[in-house]
């Protein structure tokens, strides 16, 4: 079995310290294979920030860690740095590359840069971009193959429609028909499991609420994602979120769905009623 962890949206700079710590403690005592952190890793892209998503970073070792950057993670005020050189803190403090792949025996996760500098808050995903990440899954032999990114590719509620990324249904058709089985998002700080893609061939996407910052949405609590892969008899992805909880000062299960591949492709439970 192997498992992964998503988180999301730190926006270190405006991070609650009670929540960082119960989410390192979670994290390392959930111990997945891969820490998937999809972006927002900081609040305004400064140097003191990423230094601290670094350090919270490093404490989870040995846990290995595929990050993305959300689109707050390029300069928005300091114009020279956003257009001379806008990931230069990002591949310096996070991650030397915007296209990481990690390869497990039995999972693939594929990061995809959704952030583009003239786009501001929202993302896009050029043709030329969504035709080589589905080259790059189709290739990959694994049994479940994940793709990541910052701006989620389908919403819940009519007033995200903005936020989806530019693209985002040609990259759902594509990704999907290469053999996507989980897309894995953040930005809108609202956590939720559901299919996507055209009906032919669906893939779970599953969506993050913001892990540790206190720029939470409406009444959501802090949350992350921990995802178990089962590739034995049949594939099948069980799929936990975790919420913060102030009194206990630790994050606790909130819900669990279970996905399973049929011959019409991902089935998911209905999960919690409302
Ligand atoms: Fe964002």
């Amino acid at each position: 079995m192997t498992s992964i962890a998503h988180i999301s949206d730190t926006h270190f700079g405006t991070e609650d310290a009670p929540v960082c710590e119960a989410l390192r403690r979670a994290l390392l005592h959930a111990a997945p294979d891969l820490v998937v952190l999809s972006g927002d890793i900081t609040q305004r892209a400064r140097r003191a920030q990423f230094r601290a998503a670094r350090a919270f970073l490093d404490s989870l070792a040995p846990l290995p860690v595929l990050a993305l950057p959300g689109n707050h993670d390029l300069p928005l005020f300091d114009l020279f740095t956003r257009f001379t050189g806008p990931y230069r803190r990002y591949l310096r403090h996070v991650c030397p590359t915007l296209a990481p792949l990690w390869q497990g025996q039995a999972l693939a996760v594929v990061g995809v840069n959704s952030t583009r500098v003239l786009r501001h808050k929202h993302g896009a995903l050029p043709a030329a971009l969504v035709r080589q990440v589905a080259q790059q899954i189709a290739e990959l032999p694994q049994a479940f193959k994940v793709v990541a990114l910052h701006h989620p590719l389908a919403v819940i509620e009519a007033g995200d429609a903005r936020n989806r990324a530019r693209g985002a249904d040609d990259a759902l058709a594509e990704w999907t028909g290469a053999g996507a089985d989980l897309i894995l998002g953040g930005h809108i700080h609202l956590p939720y499991c559901i299919l996507a893609g055209p009906a032919s061939r669906q893939a779970v996407l599953l969506q993050a609420g913001t892990a540790m910052s206190t720029r939470r949405r409406g009444g959501q609590a802090n949350s992350f994602n921990l995802v178990n892969f089962d590739a034995g008899g049949g594939r099948r992805m069980t799929i936990e979120q975790r919420d913060y909880n102030a009194h206990a000062r630790a994050f606790a299960c909130v819900s669990v769905r279970q996905a399973v591949f049929s011959a019409a492709g991902w089935v998911l439970d209905p999960g919690p009623r409302p």
